[in-house]
């Protein structure tokens, strides 16, 4: 059940040039929560922004969450403002996150940009559950690279690419599976990140038969299934096209659901 409450801050530091990780104390949410789920943080207590904000549990820690956030706009400009102590209205835990399975033995988890954010939460789960966990984080330079230390702590294996070659391997986060990683030897791969890289990447799971979660974004308003407007396009069991509500069905999908555009 979401909660609409008023969370406190805990900290709010920046991690590069334009990632936050802000903790926040929210212990009503946090009970609920799981990985790959999110919260709407309403960043202002003015008329602007108006509307909520989506921004995913990146983790959940004693009594609160912890969020990362790249500011690019308004509502992240002011979160990136919040002090220690300041107030923040927040509605969550909202939509479905990643499921796993005890069966599973080892997963691939793939982040491009600030798509590696929900990783986090995930990755840790699974590493208390014993899955051997590699990963795959796509930047588009050095300048970019967050969260490097702190998910190699959980994967056995972990490789940067950065578009540019500054730092890793160069390329996009889909590289490493053109002959480095062998797509083959996962039970299962968990992805957030931009449409591009979502698709191609479904496209390989999907041709070798690897079950694949994808972690969709889409604009949302309420958050919360009333408006939407978040709707994208999904296959149903029938494999017929129909639309599914990100903030409520999603935000993460099956690989095989997922209808992207040509
Ligand atoms: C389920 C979900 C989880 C998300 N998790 C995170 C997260 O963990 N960290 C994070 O930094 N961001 C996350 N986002 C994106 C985040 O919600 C937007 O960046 C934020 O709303 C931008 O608000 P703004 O007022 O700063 O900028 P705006 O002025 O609203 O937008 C600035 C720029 O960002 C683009 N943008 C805004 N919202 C989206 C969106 N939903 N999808 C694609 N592009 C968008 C706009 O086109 C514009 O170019 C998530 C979005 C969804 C739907
Ligand atoms: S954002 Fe309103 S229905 Fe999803």
């Amino acid at each position: 059940m979401p909660y609409a409450i008023q969370g406190k801050v805990i900290s709010n530091v920046s991690l590069n040039h334009q990632v936050y990780r802000m903790e926040i104390e929210c212990p009503d949410i946090a009970n609920e929560a799981y990985p790959g789920q999110f919260i709407q943080i309403g960043s202002s207590n003015e008329a602007s922004p108006l509307l909520n904000r989506p921004i995913s549990i990146a983790r959940i820690i004693p009594g609160g969450l912890q969020i990362m956030y790249a500011v690019v706009g308004p509502g992240t400009l002011q979160l990136s403002r919040k002090q220690e102590e300041d107030k923040l209205k927040i509605i969550g835990p909202l939509g479905h996150g990643f499921s796993w399975t005890a069966e599973m033995k080892k997963v691939l988890l793939v982040g491009g940009g600030i798509g590696v954010a929900p990783l986090h939460a995930l990755a840790e789960a699974l590493y208390e559950e014993q899955v051997e966990i590699h990963t795959i984080l796509g930047f588009n330079s050095q300048k970019d690279v967050f969260s490097q230390e702190q998910l190699a702590k959980w994967s056995k294996k972990l490789w940067v690419t950065t578009m540019d070659g500054t730092c890793g391997i160069k390329g996009h986060a889909c590289t490493p599976l053109e002959g480095l990683v062998s797509i083959s030897e996962y039970d299962h791969v968990y992805a957030c990140g931009p449409k591009p890289m979502l698709k191609a990447l479904a496209k390989i799971c999907n041709t070798r038969h690897i079950p694949c979660s994808l972690s969709m974004e889409e604009y949302m308003a309420c958050g919360i299934g009333v408006c939407l407007g978040c709707v994208t396009r999904i296959l149903n069991q029938n494999q017929e096209e129909t639309y599914e509500r990100v903030c409520v069905e999603g935000p993460v999908f099956s690989s095989r659901e997922v209808v992207f555009d040509d």
